[in-house]
């Protein structure tokens, strides 16, 4: 049996104004958000909400411990709604206050807490990446452990993710790239995925058109294209979101967590990083139905022969995104043979999703490609 449904309520608002008109957020309210992001709210919006901004806690990718800190700050404290405003970490973040009981963090990733639902969570993304907001899944690096982990259950959920592209206008160009990139690494992972489905596919499609159409677009006329194509990235990402909460991302996202982790390497650039070579594994490993459709698919949007799929993504990706080797983030040759056991003993959530079965010999050959 193969499932898609599309969990939260998904709203447009117009603008920041019409969102803050829409929820009247105030003292029983915990809202997380960056202080960039407070700088689009209308002046006294908060009204006494408990307001968090994660950079307080910690810097870099959210670990377990940070979450701990904010836990220990809210001690006492009860909250009718929880809202996040902010990229995929934020998000993450957020959907484990929503829930009854989150200490231990780690032993909550790793089943021994369960997850139960306890109030209400609105998300709102910032970014054009993660899809978050439409996703059933937490990831933090677990200190102790030396890798990211998800925690997928639907507890996690968000009631309604709100879309606002006005919140997307100050994103830098590095960040733009990083997280659309992401979102199309979404797209194509969950169209490969063995539990993608006629639906699922739908939603991977759309994504992938606006996003590389958007590229095309860019590397034309300048990275300041990107402003009036924004709406079109928001919803594709959303789209993307939709797309792998129900088939799943897979290897690509696999290999970059322990880069993420050891390194502090944003997640849509470690994603980048390892996005192709993958693909040109799963290729020479097998060659047919979904990648082949996915190659014959993107030939045509990319204009170019479909054996030259890759070669022209990443020509085309470099408009949007520096790509670097493995060296330049500080990895060393040692470390891939100890990504490699990361991947294959801890990311079984994420392998049981590619296109072709990935071994530990063919996830240390992407590795050493790619150093
Ligand atoms: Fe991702």
């Amino acid at each position: 049996m193969k499932d898609f449904a599309i969990h939260p309520k998904i709203r447009f608002a117009a603008s920041v104004t019409d969102f803050f008109q829409s929820y009247n957020i105030g003292s029983s309210d915990l809202v997380f958000a960056s202080r960039r992001t407070q700088q689009h709210f209308p002046a006294d919006r908060l009204k006494n909400a408990m307001v968090i901004d994660y950079r307080n806690y910690a810097s870099g990718e959210p670990t377990d411990q940070m979450v701990e800190n904010i836990a220990a700050e809210l001690t006492g404290r009860s909250f009718r709604r929880v809202f996040a405003l902010g990229g995929g970490t934020i998000l993450d973040v957020a959907k484990l206050f929503a829930l009854k009981r989150l200490s231990p963090v780690d032993g909550l990733f790793m089943g021994e807490l369960p997850a139960e639902k306890a109030r209400p969570l609105i998300l709102v993304p910032t970014t054009c990446g993660t899809g978050s907001e439409v996703t059933n899944i937490s990831i933090l690096s677990l200190t102790k452990r030396g890798t990211k982990i998800g925690l997928a259950s639907d507890a996690l959920y968000a009631d309604e993710a709100v879309l606002i592209p006005e919140l997307l206008a100050d994103l830098p160009p590095k960040v733009f790239g990083a997280s659309s990139i992401d979102a199309l690494i979404h797209a194509i992972e969950s169209y490969t995925s063995p539990k993608a489905n006629a639906c699922t596919q739908l939603f991977s499609l759309q994504a992938m058109d606006r996003i590389l159409c958007g590229y095309k677009e860019i590397a034309v006329r300048g990275e300041a294209a990107r402003i009036s194509l924004l709406p079109d990235f928001l919803l594709a990402s959303t789209y993307a979101g939709i797309a792998f909460g129900n088939a799943g991302c897979a290897a690509v996202h696999a290999l970059s967590y322990p880069l993420g982790a050891s390194c502090h390497v944003p997640h849509g650039e470690a994603n980048y990083v390892m996005f192709t070579e993958v693909y040109k594994a799963y290729r020479a490993l097998h060659y047919d139905g979904s990648l082949q459709s996915l190659c014959l698919h993107l030939a045509a949007l990319l204009d170019c022969k479909e054996a030259a799929v890759f070669a022209r993504l990443e020509e085309l990706l470099g408009h949007i995104l520096d790509k670097k080797k493995l060296p330049a983030y500080g990895v060393t040759e040692k470390d891939l043979d100890k990504y490699t056991e990361i991947v294959m003993t801890r990311q079984s959530r994420l392998m049981a999703n590619n296109y072709t079965e990935l071994n530990a010999a063919a996830v240390l050959s992407i590795y050493k490609k790619l150093f």
